[in-house]
């Protein structure tokens, strides 16, 4: 499951550097191709399922940090559903907020691909669709996510975590919707994440069997153990038993569910 869900990953995080960043700067961004089934197969034809593929720097990298990214999950008794990500980066972003509006503006200049053509085995991105130019927005990561039954909101699930936020909002998803976990488990479970370059697996250090690790490792991937991935805010409804049910990833030092 890891191998698979890992070189995954790192096949759609090579694609995101490749292709995507502003589509008013990017008019030719191949979305169509992206998101084909044929082009899904194509991307899989080099897989090798006892072996890791290696994620090659030389073509295209991404400074990121801070910690200042939070998430929200909100349904109404009503079944509307907003599910929010709001992100300032260090210091509180530019330092500048809208007394009018009621918050405070992000800076996510270090969100943009720092150096024209230099992408580096330690995850900086140097590839063209999201170099800096005026009036360019950024590449995000974030991914506020509602999945919807029938037409109603079914799954409104979010985190921060830069980088990280994709791939653990995708295991997520994937642990409601494939494995029919209980949105708290979903939450809670083991989480990996691979995004190319690196090229390694970072994964949740008491989480991760330590057999699975050795067989990972003699598949050729790369291991690097970390305390948690995420912090993912959720909740599920269920029709039959018209029941919502909320839940906050135990990582969060102030994070919680509340029903009204
Ligand atoms: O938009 C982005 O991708 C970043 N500004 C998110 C940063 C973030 O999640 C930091 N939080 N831990």
């Amino acid at each position: 499951y890891v191998h698979l869900v890992a070189e995954a990953m790192r096949r759609a995080f090579a694609d995101r550097a490749e292709h995507l960043g502003d589509p008013d700067f990017n008019l030719d961004m191949p979305l169509d191709k992206l998101l084909s089934k044929d082009f899904a197969k194509k991307r899989f034809e080099n897989l090798d399922m006892s072996k890791a593929s290696t994620s090659d720097p030389a073509q295209f990298g991404h400074p990121y940090d801070g910690e200042n990214t939070t998430h929200f999950s909100v349904v109404d008794k009503d079944g509307n559903a907003i599910s929010m990500t709001y992100t300032l980066e260090n210091s509180y972003g530019v330092k500048m907020g809208s007394e009018k509006l009621g918050f405070i503006f992000n800076n996510e200049m270090g969100d943009f691909n720092p150096v024209p053509g230099k992408t580096t085995s330690t995850g900086q991105i140097g590839s063209n669709p999201n170099l800096v130019a005026p009036e360019k927005r950024m590449l995000s990561s974030m991914t506020p996510t509602i999945v919807a039954k029938d037409g109603k909101p079914y799954l409104v699930i979010g985190s921060p975590g830069g980088r990280t936020i994709i791939n653990t909002v995708f295991q997520t998803v994937l642990n409601v919707l494939a494995y029919d976990m209980r949105i708290d488990r979903a939450i809670e479970a083991m989480k990996i994440h691979h995004q190319w370059l690196p090229d390694r697996i970072l994964y949740e250090r008491n989480l991760l069997s330590p057999d699975t690790r050795d067989a990972l490792e003699k598949m050729g991937h790369t291991l690097t153990p970390t305390t948690t991935i995420g912090v993912l805010m959720g909740i599920t409804y269920d029709a039959s038993k018209k029941l919502y049910t909320g839940a906050a990833d135990s990582s969060s030092e102030d994070g919680g569910a509340r029903g009204y």
